[in-house]
């Protein structure tokens, strides 16, 4: 990625680009256009199939040989993409069994895209001859300068190959049947298999469903995706190992495990569409921004697709207001992006996403989206020395696509609508609004380096993520944990010796029952120092052990009984919420175990509606300051160092008006 940076100085900055929808003289107004907005890179080819190849076996190669000259020619550098998210019309006529087949047992037809089934034989065999031609073609092109695999892997599919191959995965996982029948609990309902041939993938979508061998469904189709991934990569990679390959990943994307996929990539990408409606959407970002540079270990990520403003896939499709655009690049920017890119360079005159905004909207470059995406452009070059610099963080908060499968794939549960995402925010908004740097890890990521762990609503771990946690308390780390965790083992088994199973050493407490609340129920709940909130949706019927109360229920059957634990683990602190407090309150008690963990926000006391982040190398730190508010100005305490927006010297402090930003190079001591 070094030389990948070197070569587009500093930032990626573009998008997709879709000649092929266009002819020829207005390729040369993009050559033109590109150059002025300052673009430096294009993702090319997504959905080409049927351009690259018309007929069976017939190629053509022309039009691209000839974008690509042109590109090369115009200084602009392409990220090639194998265009096998989209399978031509024949293919799917001369195959039918290339379709996914939907949980309703029909198969998803043609007229969209990401209509294949990932453990297909036919698919993968003519999505690797088509990769093949491609790599043959133009692995040595000048213009060449990442691998863009597919786009956004993802379809699940009940077909007969994919049955096949799940076996083929379980086999692999289980060993023997007597494995899986004990990992499966399958002497409930007489479930019993005495042949591998008769699993077959959980195909009665409306029917209860046996929750450990859904959650293996989950497991495989993200691998049986990701094993399309590897072959088209390994492919690309067998012509030349020295330009990065990645795929495009999606913002809380349920259906592939980005963990492990991660290590896959030469860089993860992001694609993310805050929706402007909604006031919060800039929060939720942050997180997935703060996974993205996690998932590789602290590496920069790339923000691989955004709108320019409007999108046209929700029912209501509102535009990002005059300067929402800049702030939100410059935000992923702040939390370790190195590549501002959209969808896409060109507006399209047809198909579905007609109406999508795009880098040159409808309106053509006198418009306002092309004069802000040409201010952006510029500005990102005077941030060239950010690129490559990373971020650091002293906490961290748990997010792992198992437990995310094992709260949301089954039914069950105390209670069956459990939002994982929305738990994950609940926590990890009060750490944004007090400018905490925050890193995501999974369940079995290394925890060195931290002095703080939040574990939302952990339902569903393994063993290893159990001793992490365990071995992290008892080194001085603090844990602050909420309801519903550590509750079933990995084949979604209930741990023995009472709730929460795994956690019961851990929060000091064991829970007899959990009392899911009746709707519209709300509890009064009462802190030590005498402050009061209220609690909703969830308690649990909890026995302190070594624990002791910090708040207890005021109110109701249980009350007097403890709502929020703290206990002693070794030489370090566990708090455990055992309901699901108002926001309020909630955000009072991560934000006292980070202050007593001794974490401190450098950006105390500014207002959490300008996000504050640091990246930083060895030589200089780089102060982010973002002003989401649209209608106040706010101004932050800061000495020394210059703007890199402005050029100007800061002293005392940095103004921003209203969606402002500042970025300050401050020289290290
Ligand atoms: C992405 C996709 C793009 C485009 C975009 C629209 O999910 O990769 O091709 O459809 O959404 O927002």
């Amino acid at each position: 990625m070094d030389a990948f940076r070197r070569r587009v100085g500093g930032f990626a900055f573009g998008g997709d680009y879709n000649p092929e929808q266009w002819d020829r003289s207005v390729w040369q107004e993009d050559m033109r256009l590109m150059r002025e907005a300052g673009v430096n890179t294009v993702s090319l080819g997504v959905f080409a199939w049927a351009s690259l190849e018309p007929e069976p076996g017939r190629y053509e190669f022309g039009w691209l040989d000839e974008i690509m000259d042109l590109l090369h020619d115009h200084g602009v550098s392409v990220n090639l993409a194998t265009p096998t998210a989209a399978p031509p019309v024949w293919l799917t006529q001369l195959h039918p069994e290339v379709f996914p087949i939907m949980a309703d047992g029909q198969p998803f037809g043609f007229g969209n895209r990401l209509h294949y089934d990932p453990s297909s034989p036919i698919y993968r065999d003519h999505a690797a001859r088509i990769t093949t031609k491609l790599a043959e073609r133009y692995s040595f092109h000048p213009a060449l300068a990442m691998w863009h695999i597919s786009n956004e892997y993802g379809p699940t599919a009940y077909n007969e190959a994919a049955s096949v191959n799940f076996r083929r995965w379980l086999q692999r996982r289980y060993g023997t049947l007597e494995a899986l029948n004990d990992a499966w609990t399958t002497r409930f309902w007489g479930q019993v298999y005495t042949d591998w041939e008769q699993i077959e993938v959980p195909n009665i979508p409306r029917t209860w469903m046996n929750p450990a061998r859904r959650l293996d469904f989950k497991r495989f189709t993200s691998d049986a995706l990701l094993e399309c991934y590897l072959a088209e990569r390994d492919i690309v990679r067998s012509f030349r190992d020295d330009i990065p390959v990645m795929t495009n990943f999606m913002r809380f994307f349920r259906h592939a495990d980005y963990w492990k996929w991660a290590p896959e990539e030469d860089a993860v990408a992001l694609d993310i569409y805050p929706n402007p409606a909604e006031p919060d959407s800039h929060v939720s970002a942050a997180f997935n921004y703060d996974l993205f540079r996690s998932l590789k270990g602290g590496q920069p990520w790339m923000l691989m697709e955004q709108a320019a403003s409007a999108v046209s896939q929700w029912k209501l499709n509102v535009v990002k207001e005059p300067g929402r655009m800049r702030l939100g690049s410059l935000q992923a920017v702040s939390r370790a992006a190195d590549s501002v890119m959209f969808f896409q360079w060109r507006a399209g005159r047809g198909g579905h996403e007609r109406f999508h905004s795009a880098m040159l909207p409808h309106s053509g470059p006198d418009s306002r989206t092309f004069r802000e995406v040409t201010d952006l452009g510029r500005e990102l070059k005077l941030l060239a020395p950010v690129a490559g610099t990373t971020q650091r963080a002293q906490v961290a908060i748990l997010f792992d696509w198992d437990g995310w499968w094992g709260l949301e794939e089954v039914a069950g549960l105390p209670r069956n609508d459990f939002s994982y995402t929305d738990t994950v925010m609940r926590h990890y908004t009060p750490l944004w609004e007090r400018h905490l740097p925050v890193d995501v890890v999974s369940a079995t990521s290394p925890l060195d380096g931290y002095q703080v762990l939040v574990v939302p609503n952990a339902y569903l771990i393994g063993d290893e993520g159990v001793a992490r946690i365990e071995a992290f308390a008892r080194d001085g780390g603090t844990v602050v944990m909420s309801f519903f965790s550590g509750v079933v083992d990995d084949c979604n088994r209930v741990r023995p010796g009472g709730y929460p199973g795994a956690f019961r050493r851990l929060i000091g407490a064991k829970i007899d029952e959990y009392w899911p609340a009746r709707p519209h129920e709300v509890f009064a709940v009462e802190f030590a120092d005498g402050r009061r909130a209220t609690a909703t949706w969830w308690r649990d019927d909890l026995h302190l052990e070594t624990g002791r109360a910090l708040a207890t229920y005021a109110d109701g059957l249980l009350a007097g009984r403890a709502a929020v634990v703290e206990n002693q683990y070794g030489a370090g602190r566990v708090v455990y919420v055992a309901t699901l407090l108002e926001q309020a309150a909630l955000d009072a008690v991560v934000a006292d175990a980070v202050e007593r963990a001794g974490v401190r926000s450098r950006f105390e006391g500014v207002p959490a509606h300008v996000e504050c982040s640091v990246r930083e190398d060895a030589a200089h730190e780089y102060v982010f300051l973002l002003n989401h508010s649209a209608d106040e100005s706010a101004s932050v305490p800061l000495d020394g160092g210059t703007d890199l927006l402005t050029g100007l010297p800061v002293s005392g402090q940095v103004v921003l008006g209203p969606l402002g930003a500042a970025v300050v190079q401050v020289a290290r001591a």
